[in-house]
């Protein structure tokens, strides 16, 4: 069932519906903040903070495709979770003065799905297609032909009585996020005009993000809070909101309302939140990588068995991270620790590794 969320449609998946875990630093969960009325959300691309690079090129398309009077080209964002991609989609649709369409890979089940969905946008809306890596193929079969020539062919009936209908559609813009753009199929990445990566935010950028959070939601906080949030917020906007929101009621309950270093630092410490935004499971995934594993290589599913994790989850929610701040590396043969990671852990490292042993010093 669509529902309408101040003026933006969730096809399945409403912000009701959404599954979550408990994991306090999991950039998946997105609890209200995916509902439309999220005050968090920037409305537009001066209120973006960070992802510059993808920030001034979208500026450009989008003034182009409003000069010639055009849809703009389809678009695809990828990268890992929590850096914006629903937000990014809200502001082209708003920056282009169009409607916007929610959805996601797993909420269209059948081609009927998409059918209905597409036949029902209006000339030049924004359709947002969540993890499109997990379009069903004979769903994503029926968005070749209406992404290139905005018209579909449906079948109905079986044997004699099977007919063909072109169904024309109104032109539109598809917007597709994904974390994983190496599973889509070639056909779909190559029907969109932009490939867009987005990248983990650094700590200032996050900071930036924090006070202008606790601005809208009264916040009070200051500039050393905001950097101690930021900096364990694992480069990830989503994490650093809601880090802010647990924070500050440390600071009402048991402070004096005010957030600062003192306060965020006890307050991510009683989280179990370290110095980097590591969490249990961080943690967990390295240590054992090293007891087990002597540091590794060790292949991700094997890994993946052993601290009961999924290896898709282990790919996109905690390894993009780990690889960032130098404590992952991959290599052919599997996945390695690095020394700095044996540090941060205060784990004892190997003292006769030799050039060419298993473990990355
Ligand atoms: N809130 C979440 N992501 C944001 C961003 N990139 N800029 C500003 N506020 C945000």
């Amino acid at each position: 069932m669509a529902k309408d969320y101040n003026g933006i449609v969730f096809d399945g998946g409403s912000p009701e519906d959404t599954d979550y875990e408990n994991r306090l630093v999991d950039p998946v969960y997105q609890g209200y903040e995916q509902d439309g009325d999220n005050p968090l959300r920037p409305q537009t691309f001066d209120d973006y903070i960070g992802q510059h690079k993808v920030k001034e090129n979208m500026k450009v398309f989008i003034d182009a495709a409003l000069g010639r009077r055009e849809t703009l080209d389809h678009v695809l964002l990828y990268g890992p979770p929590g850096l914006g991609k629903t937000t990014l989609a809200g502001i082209i649709a708003r920056e282009l003065g169009v409607g916007l369409r929610i959805t996601s890979g797993p909420a269209i089940a059948r081609p009927g799905d998409l059918a209905a969905i597409l036949s029902s946008l209006n000339p030049g809306d924004v359709l947002f297609i969540d993890e499109i890596h997990r379009l069903a193929r004979q769903v994503e079969e029926i968005l070749y032909p209406a992404m290139e020539d905005f018209a579909i062919d449906i079948m109905t009936g079986k044997g004699q009585g099977a007919m063909s209908y072109h169904l024309p559609l109104p032109k539109f813009t598809l917007v597709g996020a994904t974390t994983r753009a190496g599973q889509l199929s070639a056909p779909l990445r190559d029907r969109f005009g932009m490939l867009m990566r987005l990248e983990l935010y650094t700590t200032e950028e996050l900071a930036d993000i924090v006070t202008r959070s606790a601005s809208i939601l009264g916040i009070d906080i200051d500039n050393d809070g905001a950097l101690e949030l930021a900096s364990r917020s694992r480069g990830t906007p989503r994490i650093a909101n809601r880090l802010l929101k647990r924070t500050r009621d440390f600071a009402e309950v048991e402070g004096s309302g005010i957030i600062n270093e003192r306060i965020a630092r006890m307050a991510l410490d009683r989280l179990e939140i370290d110095e980097l935004g590591l969490d249990k499971i961080d943690r967990l995934l390295l240590s054992s990588i090293i007891r087990f594993y002597n540091g590794g290589p060790v292949g991700l599913d094997t890994i993946a068995a052993a601290i009961g994790e999924e290896a898709v989850t282990i790919e996109d929610v905690y390894e993009p991270y780990l690889m960032q701040i130098g404590f992952i590396t991959r290599t052919p043969r599997g996945r390695c620790v690095t020394r700095l990671a044996y540090e941060h852990l205060e784990m004892e490292s190997p003292s006769d590794v030799q050039p060419g042993q298993s473990t990355i010093f």
